[in-house]
């Protein structure tokens, strides 16, 4: 028998050489090179993901590729109907439902809960769907115990003990679910690869085997993968290259909630967002997530005040905290959590130049509640408002809101959505909107004060 071959992968970006080496000269990231063994058989077949899909006859099912090419005006528009998942929270994050013959990656930390969302959604589909699981971390009487304490309908789930993707794809051919789910990619191995299950090569060919058959068979794959540390997908970056949509779930500063995060979808909008609620029933969906991340107290505290975020397809009011303290150590500190650290210096200059606010000697801390991460401009206005309100010692209403961008010239910006946002302020009781003069509603809106900002400088008649 030919001896395997040996050679080296980068963890982070599936870079390979032939000797070790302490860093990627492509990714430049340190010690995340490791030893990888190929059978030559294999690296004969090309690299390729020749795995599953190609080696299984798939007859029966509609083959969607290896047509040889068409115009694109005759493909047919008849799109197939989404799944719905049973939540509306992960057919929102989702783009609408799950999409036939698509490949969903669902990331998280362990306990995240990534497992218990799976077989929640899978034990709903089954009441009109077929689907299959593949348990490879937990056994089969783990599953059943955790679906019965549940109190889920399982009479049509289909599930398996299996870690083989050959062996997994073979099953779901004879089974033919319209759904499959893989948990995880870590455990599963492929043949003639001899790394670890959870080496770079393994989770690379079986996550590409695994799209390679869902695109063949149509049928829609979910795949479970762990993250690191430092909050990334575990394995090669081509892992989210090869799924069609990578969803985070993530367990909020609030341990009850968990948020379910779309980072890549080739069917909707990314940075949609679902929240669920971790009880002693399983996930449930909370429909309002507003009103826990604008969870405030009752008495008014100076820098803090709610924002509309637009996450996604849809607003969602969350509360900003600034904290502007004179500075200790003759070294200020800028800090920022839930926002952009560089927006934050770029907005203390502009209030120093533009409106003659000064926070030289000052130290600021600012502060997203819920652990939300704001990745939009909207948050300039009330980052702003929030910091004067630190810093005078003035508390701003509880019922006022705010959102709008700020630009280096001190003018202030219409945000998108405008309309949106206002809707769900005046829906969630304030009554008081300080947003850009863009965006003003071409109606009033009853009970909502409207307060039409142009220039930064206006801000602080707010506070
Ligand atoms: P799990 O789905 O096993 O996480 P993952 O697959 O992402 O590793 O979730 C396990 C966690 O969820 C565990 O910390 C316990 C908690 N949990 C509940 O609080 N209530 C429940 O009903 C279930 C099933 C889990
Ligand atoms: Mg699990």
């Amino acid at each position: 028998m030919p001896k395997p071959k040996n050679f080296y992968v980068c963890s982070n970006c599936g870079a390979r050489y032939a000797r070790w080496q302490g860093q990627c000269r492509e990714c430049g990231s340190w010690n995340t090179i490791e030893e990888e063994k190929v059978s030559p058989e294999r690296e004969a077949s090309s690299a390729g993901a020749k795995a599953a899909g190609a080696a299984l006859k798939l007859s029966g099912f509609a083959g969607q590729s290896g047509t040889g090419a068409v115009s694109l005006s005759e493909i047919s528009l008849q799109s197939r109907p989404r799944l719905s998942s049973g939540y509306s929270e992960f057919d929102r994050v989702l783009g609408g439902g799950i999409v036939q013959g698509s490949v969903v990656l669902i990331g998280g930390n362990p306990g995240a809960g990534k497992s218990t969302l799976l077989l929640q959604t899978v034990c709903r589909l089954s009441s009109s769907h077929k689907v299959l699981y593949a348990t490879g971390e937990e056994s089969l009487q783990q599953v059943a115990l955790r679906a019965s304490r549940l109190g889920l309908p399982v009479s049509a789930v289909r599930i398996a003990a299996e870690t083989s993707i050959e062996n997994i794809c073979a099953l779901a051919v004879s089974e033919r679910p319209e759904v499959l789910v893989v948990d995880s990619i870590q455990v599963t191995h492929v043949q003639d690869i001899e790394s670890a299950p959870g080496s770079v090569s393994q989770v690379r060919e079986g996550a590409a085997a695994l799209t390679q058959f869902a695109k063949k068979t149509g049928i829609a794959v979910f795949i479970v993968g762990h993250v690191t540390k430092d909050g990334t997908l575990a394995g090669p970056k081509i892992l989210e290259h090869c799924v069609d949509c990578s969803v985070i779930l993530e367990v909020g500063a609030d341990q009850r909630f968990r948020t379910l995060r779309c980072q890549k979808n080739r069917f909707g909008a990314v940075n949609e967002i679902g929240v669920f609620a971790m009880t002693d029933k399983g996930l449930r969906e909370v429909r309002n997530p507003s009103a826990i991340f604008l969870n405030r107290q009752e008495e008014v505290a100076a820098g803090s005040l709610a924002m509309v975020i637009w996450e996604g397809t849809r607003p969602l009011l969350v509360e900003l905290q600034a904290l502007v303290d004179e500075s200790q150590y003759g070294n200020p500190r800028r800090l920022s959590l839930g926002t952009d650290q560089n927006r934050l210096a770029m907005l203390l200059s502009v209030l120093h130049r533009h409106a003659g606010v000064e926070f030289g000697d000052q130290d600021v801390f600012v502060n997203v509640v819920g652990g939300v991460r704001v990745e939009e401009t909207a948050s300039d206005v009330p980052l702003v408002l929030a910091m004067l309100s630190s810093y005078k010692n003035r508390p701003i209403d509880r019922r006022v809101i705010a959102f709008g961008e700020i630009g280096l010239t001190g003018e202030v910006r219409p945000v998108p959505s405008g309309q949106e946002r206002l809707n769900e302020a005046v829906k969630q009781g304030f009554v008081k909107a300080i947003i850009p003069y863009d965006n003003a509603p071409s109606h009033p809106i009853a009970g909502l004060e409207v307060v039409k900002i142009k220039k930064v400088s206006e801000l602080l008649t707010q506070v």
